[in-house]
C-alpha cells in the first residue's frame, strides 16, 4: 500500500522558496508531499539558490523548476490559477515584505499576487530580524488578510544564535497545508481524546503494560485538530511527537488517565477514548525495587473502567469508544456498545494484518446503534477522518 493520505491526494501545491538557509529543508519538504500524493510545482527566488540548486528541486519534484519571470511569459498567471494552495517555505523577510506591499518584481511575488487561494506561510530567520518591528508590522498585514503562519520555532539557529527563528518543522508545515485545504466541520467541538497505553506499577522501576504506541489516537487529534475543533489529548507514555496545536497531557498509569478525562471532560463535547488501558494493575505497589528472590507470585486488580463511569454521568459528551480484540469478536464490540452506553465503537481485530499496534494502517469497523460499517485496510490518518466523518454524521 501506497504512503497516500487522503487530504493531499492529487492536490497541486504552488511552492514558494526563498533564500534563506532553511531552504535545503525544502527537499525534505517536496518528498513527504509527493508521498502523501500531492504534486509539488516549485517557484525559487534568484536568492534561494544560493542555498539549494534548481537541479536537486527538479529532481525531488519531479517536475519543472520556475524562477525567471521573463522566461515563461504566463506562469506568473497559469502556475497559479493551476493550483490548490501556495506554500512558501522558508519565507524570508524579504519575500514577506514584498508579499505585505504588493511589490511584484520576480515570479513569487507576482504569483503571490495573482493567487486566489490559500496561502501557508513558514517564516525563517535571525531572531532580531524576526523580532523587528518593521518585518512584524508586514506579518501582521499578511495575517490579517488571511495568509497562514506556521512557525517559527525557538532554538539553535544556523548563526550559531539561540532565538525564536528556525523554521517549522517539516510535519508541521504538512500539517498547517492539510488544514488549509479541510473543511473545518469540527470547528464547534471540543474534542477529548485519549491515547497510547498506561503503566501500572508494581515497585519504582517495573510496570505492566501493553503494545499500543498512541498512532491511532494521535492520528484522531491531529484531524480533529486539522477540522477546527478544539483538541486535548491525554496521552499515555508514548514515542510519537506531541502534535502542535493541542492541549497535551502526558499521563502514566489508568488512575493519573482517568483523574485527567475527569478533569478535562467538563469543557468537552467529545470523548475519543483510543487509549489502550491496562485492564489489571498490581493490586500491591512496593516502594523499592522488589529483589530477585526465586519465584514472583503477581496478585492484580481491575483498574478502573474510565468510560463505564463517564457514560453514567448526567451531561455526559458524545462517547466513542475502541474494541482491539484477538478475532473477529464484532457481537463482543456490539455488546460493549450497549453496556458501556457508548454512541460509537471501534472494532478492530489486532491479529489481522496491517492491523492494530503500532503499524501505520489499521482495518476497522464502526458500529453505532444505527448501522455497521467495515473500512478497508487504511493509513491511521484516513481511518481517523473516517471515524470523524460518522461522529459528524451521528451529531448532525
Ligand atoms: C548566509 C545568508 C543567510 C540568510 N538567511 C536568511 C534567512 O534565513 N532568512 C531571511 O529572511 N533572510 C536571509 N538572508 C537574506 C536573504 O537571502 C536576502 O534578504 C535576499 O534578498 C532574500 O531574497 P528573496 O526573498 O527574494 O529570496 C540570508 C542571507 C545570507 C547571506
Amino acid at each position: 500500500m501506497k504512503n497516500e493520505r487522503k487530504v493531499l491526494r492529487n492536490k497541486s501545491i504552488l511552492l514558494g522558496i526563498t533564500g534563506g538557509v532553511s531552504a535545503y529543508k525544502s527537499i525534505d519538504l517536496i518528498r513527504r508531499l509527493r508521498e502523501e500524493g500531492a504534486l509539488v510545482t516549485v517557484i525559487m527566488t534568484e536568492a534561494a539558490k544560493h542555498f539549494v540548486t534548481p537541479l536537486s528541486l527538479e529532481v525531488a519534484s519531479q517536475n519543472k523548476v520556475f524562477s525567471d519571470l521573463y522566461a515563461d511569459t504566463m506562469a506568473h498567471i497559469s502556475l497559479p490559477a493551476g493550483a490548490d494552495i501556495m506554500v512558501v517555505a522558508p519565507a524570508t523577510a524579504n519575500t514577506i515584505g514584498k508579499f505585505a506591499h504588493g511589490i511584484a518584481d520576480n515570479l513569487l511575488s507576482l504569483s503571490f499576487l495573482s493567487f486566489k487561494g490559500k496561502v501557508v506561510m513558514a517564516p525563517a530567520m535571525n531572531w532580531r530580524m524576526y523580532e523587528n518591528p518593521v518585518f512584524r508590522k508586514n506579518l501582521d498585514t499578511l495575517l490579517n488578510l488571511g495568509v497562514i503562519q506556521v512557525g517559527p520555532e525557538k532554538g539553535s539557529l544556523a548563526c550559531g544564535e539561540e532565538g525564536i527563528g528556525r523554521m517549522a518543522e517539516v510535519p508541521d508545515i504538512i500539517e498547517a497545508t492539510k488544514g488549509a485545504l479541510t473543511i473545518n466541520d469540527l470547528a464547534d467541538e471540543n474534542i477529548l481524546v485519549t491515547a497510547g497505553p498506561t503503566r501500572e506499577y508494581l515497585d519504582p522501576v517495573r510496570f505492566l503494560s501493553n503494545r499500543s504506541s498512541g498512532k491511532m489516537g494521535y492520528a484522531l487529534a491531529r484531524a480533529a485538530l486539522r477540522r477546527g475543533a478544539q483538541v486535548t489529548l491525554i496521552s499515555g507514555p508514548s514515542s510519537l511527537p506531541q502534535p502542535k496545536g493541542v492541549k497535551f497531557i502526558p499521563v502514566d498509569a489508568a488512575g493519573d488517565m482517568h483523574s485527567a478525562v475527569n478533569r478535562e471532560l467538563v469543557s468537552s463535547t467529545i470523548l475519543i477514548m483510543s487509549a489502550a488501558v491496562s485492564d489489571f494493575m498490581p493490586a500491591e505497589k512496593s516502594g523499592e525495587k522488589i529483589d530477585k528472590t526465586g519465584k514472583l507470585f503477581l496478585k492484580l486488580t481491575a483498574t478502573p473502567d474510565i468510560l463505564s463511569a463517564v457514560a453514567k454521568k448526567k451531561n455526559r459528551p458524545f462517547i466513542v469508544g475502541f474494541a482491539a480484540e484477538t478475532g473477529r469478536k464484532l457481537e463482543k464490540a456490539r455488546k460493549k456498545l450497549k453496556h458501556k452506553n457508548m454512541d460509537l465503537i471501534v472494532f478492530n481485530d489486532v491479529t489481522e494484518a496491517g492491523s492494530g499496534f503500532d503499524v501505520e494502517t489499521n482495518k476497522v469497523v464502526l458500529i453505532d446503534k444505527k448501522k455497521e460499517s467495515e473500512l478497508p485496510l487504511l493509513n491511521k490518518d484516513d481511518v481517523a477522518d473516517a471515524i470523524l466523518d460518522r461522529i459528524v454524521e451521528l451529531r448532525a
